[in-house]
């Protein structure tokens, strides 16, 4: 069935507007509404569904040209048929403008007032399906939009979290400014990245790390950012943004500062590989700035901790071996073969940092033991020896009061642990004597060895290589002697020939032929 139309007929003649409602309502398509002026007619509007308003012109009040606008006002849909005695070109140029779609003669024909409100609504049917289209296209065109700028953020923050997850606790600041510029080239269009520290001034440039996009660096740069760029940057101290050499590509420079001071700067190039950097490009890059200041702070922080206690500690070594002639630099040069037998046995550089504290440090536990058996000439009791013996515990106790130095403790403690496992203090054997104590243990004895003691003076090289030799594969791990030994041939190691000054001997008697 179709549906019924509502007709609003406005007229201030009565008749009329019950000629026109009795016409309309007899095919019974339309249900009409009356009102007698504009007012009244703008009341059944705002109350009820109207379809199409034939008003005539001249009214009391509101005239059917303020009709019509209004009504355009509150609904544009609603078509506005006006009926009118004297139409002229003026008055129909008037009402088009106003938003009347239609005349109507007065007086009006029946047969013509159908087929007038017939068109009408036939060319209303098409307006509102024209608007509805519009605003379906609308409504879709802003979804796209909606859906692009979904798809930016999601990016944008799965960018954001990528630089969170890759700054997070880096193992050490090399790894930090290796990971600075390999994630810019990950989230900058840059096709090279380069992370540059200056000194206080801003000067004195020096790449730490460098990102080549491919990994393909070309012709190798002597310093791949120019002078001029980083003092203008440590001038200005905001991010720089020019264009490339030669008018190649473009590069953004933008300074690391730690607490509010400059630190250095990254510099990313786009060589037209990638395209030119942009604004975004920027953002990242600032990103990456603020998360990696905290944590260069950090390790700077760390560093210098490190390094005091570091010192405070080896100030104790220093002092102890200084009241013993024999010992002077023991500690040092232990660290040197140690070191030197590492690298020759191609450990990672971390065991080189745990090297260089446990071996400067293995004695330190000498702290606790009592001067009259620390510094006692000739030789020690049994009794007296046992004291000795605890200096390793003494020692790890000490170091293990901080917990960045955990490795370390477990190497001084089993510096006097031995291969057939008749060391101290805790009768290790063979590889359970950590790796770096076996190879302190072997610097140890023979620095030992080629000092000078109270009661001899200090060995040959090739006396001491001959008493090493002798206990490998008891005292000392074989395989770590044997390339000692070697190094020993290649004169690669040898510091015995530098001043081993005389003193009294105050150490353990020679249980195992020799303690340090
Ligand atoms: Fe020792």
């Amino acid at each position: 069935m179709a549906e019924t139309l509502n007709i609003l007929v406005v007229d201030d003649e009565k008749p009329i507007r019950e000629v026109m409602k009795e016409f309309l309502e007899r095919g019974q398509s339309y249900r009409v509404l009356t009102a007698q002026d504009g007012f009244e007619a703008l009341q059944i509007i705002a109350k009820e569904k109207i379809d199409c308003c034939l008003t005539d012109i001249s009214m009391p009040g509101v005239d059917g040209l303020e009709l019509t606008e209004r009504i355009q006002a509150m609904d544009n849909t609603i078509p506005v048929v006006v009926m009118t005695g004297y139409p002229s070109l003026d008055s129909a140029i008037r009402t088009l403008k106003n938003g009347v779609v239609d005349f109507l003669i007065k007086p009006v024909k029946m047969e013509q007032l159908s087929m007038v409100i017939e068109r009408t609504m036939r060319e209303r049917a098409l307006f509102v399906e024209n608007v509805l289209l519009k605003e379906e296209v609308k409504g879709k065109q802003r979804l796209l939009d909606l859906n692009r700028e979904l798809e930016e953020k999601i990016r944008e923050l799965e960018t954001v979290n990528l630089i969170l997850r890759r700054l997070d606790h880096p193992a050490s600041s090399r790894a930090l400014f290796e990971t600075l510029v390999k994630l810019c080239g990950e989230v900058t269009s840059c096709d090279e990245a380069h992370f540059v520290v200056l000194d206080q001034e801003g000067k004195d440039p020096s790449v730490i790390s460098s990102f080549y996009e491919g990994a393909v660096r070309g012709a190798p740069e002597i310093q791949p950012v120019r002078r001029e760029l980083l003092d203008r940057l440590a001038m200005e101290g905001i991010p720089v943004l020019v264009k490339g050499e030669n008018g190649k590509g473009n590069l953004i420079a933008a300074p690391l500062k730690i607490r509010s001071s400059l630190f250095g700067a990254l510099v990313l190039k786009a060589n037209n590989g990638k395209g030119p950097l942009k604004e975004r490009d920027l953002y990242y890059l600032n990103f990456v700035l603020e998360k990696a200041s905290s944590s260069i702070e950090n390790f700077a922080l760390y560093d210098n901790l490190y390094q005091s206690l570091f010192s405070i500690l080896y100030a104790f070594v220093e002092t102890l071996e200084a009241r013993d002639a024999y010992t002077k630099q023991h500690s040092s040069r232990v660290t040197q073969y140690s070191v030197a037998m590492a690298k020759a046995l191609g450990r990672p550089d971390e065991d080189m940092e745990i090297l260089q504290v446990s071996a400067n440090l293995h004695d330190i536990g000498k702290i606790g033991i009592p001067d009259h058996i620390l510094l006692k000439p000739g030789r020690l009791t049994d009794d007296e020896y046992h004291v000795i013996k605890r200096h390793p515990l003494i020692g790890s106790h000490i170091v293990g009061h901080f917990d960045m130095w955990s490795r370390e403790q477990r190497v001084i403690r089993a510096h006097h642990e031995r291969w057939d496992g008749r060391g101290y203090p805790d009768g290790l054997r063979g590889e359970e004597v950590p790796y770096l104590s076996r190879i302190i243990a072997v610097a140890d004895v023979y620095d030992a060895l080629t000092s000078d003691r109270s009661y001899r003076s200090k060995m040959s090289t090739e006396k001491a290589a001959a008493i090493l030799q002798e206990n490998s594969g008891s005292q000392f791990d074989p395989e770590i002697l044997a390339l000692f030994l070697d190094l020993l041939r290649q004169g690669t190691v040898d510091l015995s020939e530098g001043p081993h000054e005389t003193g009294v001997q105050r150490e353990a008697p020679v249980h195992s032929g020799w303690v340090s």
